[in-house]
């Protein structure tokens, strides 16, 4: 049996370091103070199709959609804001408190798969609901920013660009559809389709040639009003101040319809075709599209998968045991679990060995997950009810060894505390 195209498993030692790194994103949230918010993977499709736009190529080309056995259309969630926004809607808390919340889970898009591009995916998402002020837009940004920091991740590219309100993208779309008009020849198949569609998503072509005609397009950024104008100057120059360095690209226009004002990657030269790390922006209009109040809103989200392939190799180590248990014989086996409990209770990281297998094999076994310690019993220490233990050193277990009491626990503990401690593994 095989796995579906554009879908993988994540095996043990790809998880370690998939773990520290959600471990570090955590933390960095927890001392942010955002709240986590769990939605269903499966939704409605019409969440989607409102939310998102229909026109968009995730929407219209990319969604995992079916009918389930009550004939309603489902899809597998290609993104999570829309899924928080009907969450907030349903539970009445779209308006107040103001909520600051994020989110990590499998994803879907039927998209090509290729490296950085997966069918399942998973992404890590922060939303701000119910904040206005410019100054959520700078705190969002540099919170995507520093988690990336964080993560030891350096050649990064931040870009930003302003979508106006609605009046704006209004006025502009009047101009460009205009200006697309007398240059629609020489545009690429896929942006002339786009015209009658979606004629801001020919902004991000990657087509050559039309790159190069839209360079003498008309730009959103002149047809901002005074207000938007002067929200993007200053979430620039509070960028300038935190001194997080970006670029404007007035052709950012993101993929997905909600956005307002903002819009921001975050984009590295080591990932090749697929290079956006994070995404994000302002959609202030999106909530009350869905049913709730006028609520604004902003929030990004990372590719987890962009992410592993970014992050240092220091990550995928893992944590050492603390202890291996080795034990053989019937009375030392029974002996054996009931401290392996008692050790796990203490905090200690425990390997039971319950192989069976003989001394000389267990050893071999801690030896080479690099046990910091071996606690080691046979049924002629277990009669006597004691157990010895030895300390890692440099690369195989000492021969001095600690004789020590089952009923001592207290003892154990003072030992391995110390004893470990000291160790220079750490
Ligand atoms: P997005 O730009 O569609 O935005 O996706 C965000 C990130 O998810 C991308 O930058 C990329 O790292 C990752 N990603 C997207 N598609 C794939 C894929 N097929 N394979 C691997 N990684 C992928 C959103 O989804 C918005 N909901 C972000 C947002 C939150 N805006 C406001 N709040």
């Amino acid at each position: 049996m095989k796995n579906l195209r554009g879908t993988f498993d994540l095996l043990p030692n790809q998880l370690i370091k998939w773990q520290n790194i959600e471990n570090i994103i955590k933390d960095q949230l927890y001392r942010s103070s955002v709240k986590e918010i769990r939605t269903p993977i499966l939704e409605m499709t019409d969440l989607f199709t409102r939310g998102i736009g229909e026109n968009t190529d995730v929407v219209s080309k990319e969604m995992y959609t079916f009918k389930d056995r009550g004939d309603r259309s489902c899809t597998l969630r290609p993104e999570g804001t829309a899924s928080v926004a009907r969450a907030l809607i349903n539970s009445g808390l779209s308006i107040k408190p103001q909520q600051k919340l994020w989110y990590m889970g499998p994803m879907f898009r039927y998209e090509r798969p290729q490296a950085g591009r997966q069918r399942q995916f998973h992404q890590f998402g922060v939303e701000f609901i119910g904040y206005e002020s410019y100054r959520s837009d700078v705190e969002i940004i540099a919170l995507a920013w520093d988690i990336l920091q964080k993560l030891g991740i350096n050649d990064l590219n931040l870009e930003l660009n302003s979508l106006g309100d609605n009046n704006d993208r209004k006025n502009y779309q009047k101009s460009f559809l205009n200006w697309l008009e007398k240059k629609y020849s020489y545009l690429d198949l896929d942006s002339q389709k786009r015209v009658n569609k979606n004629p801001m998503r020919i902004l991000d072509t990657k087509n050559k040639d039309t790159i190069r005609i839209l360079k003498e397009a008309p730009r959103l950024i002149d047809f901002l009003s005074d207000n938007s104008f002067e929200r993007y100057s200053q979430i620039k120059d509070q960028l300038r101040f935190l001194r997080i360095p970006f670029e404007e690209n007035f052709n950012l226009v993101r993929g997905l319809d909600y956005y307002t004002h903002t819009a921001f990657e975050i984009t590295s030269g080591l990932l090749g075709s697929q290079a956006t790390v994070c995404g994000g922006g302002r959609y202030d209009d999106l909530i009350k599209l869905m049913g709730g109040n006028k609520t604004p809103a902003i929030g990004f989200a990372i590719g987890l998968e962009r992410l592993m392939l970014l992050a240092d190799k220091e990550y995928e180590r893992d944590r050492l045991v603390d202890t291996y248990i080795i034990n053989k014989g019937l009375i030392a086996e029974k002996f054996a679990i009931d401290l392996s409990r008692r050790l796990r209770d203490l905090d200690f990281i425990t390997e039971l060995d319950i192989s069976s297998a003989s001394f000389s094999k267990q050893f071999k076994k801690a030896n080479r997950l690099k046990a910091k310690s071996v606690i080691i019993i046979g049924d002629e220490e277990a009669t006597k009810k004691e157990f010895l233990i030895r300390l890692f050193h440099e690369n195989d277990y000492d021969n001095k060894e600690q004789k020590i009491s089952f009923e001592d626990y207290l003892g154990l503990e003072k030992w391995l505390k110390t004893n470990l401690k000291n160790d220079p593994q750490g």
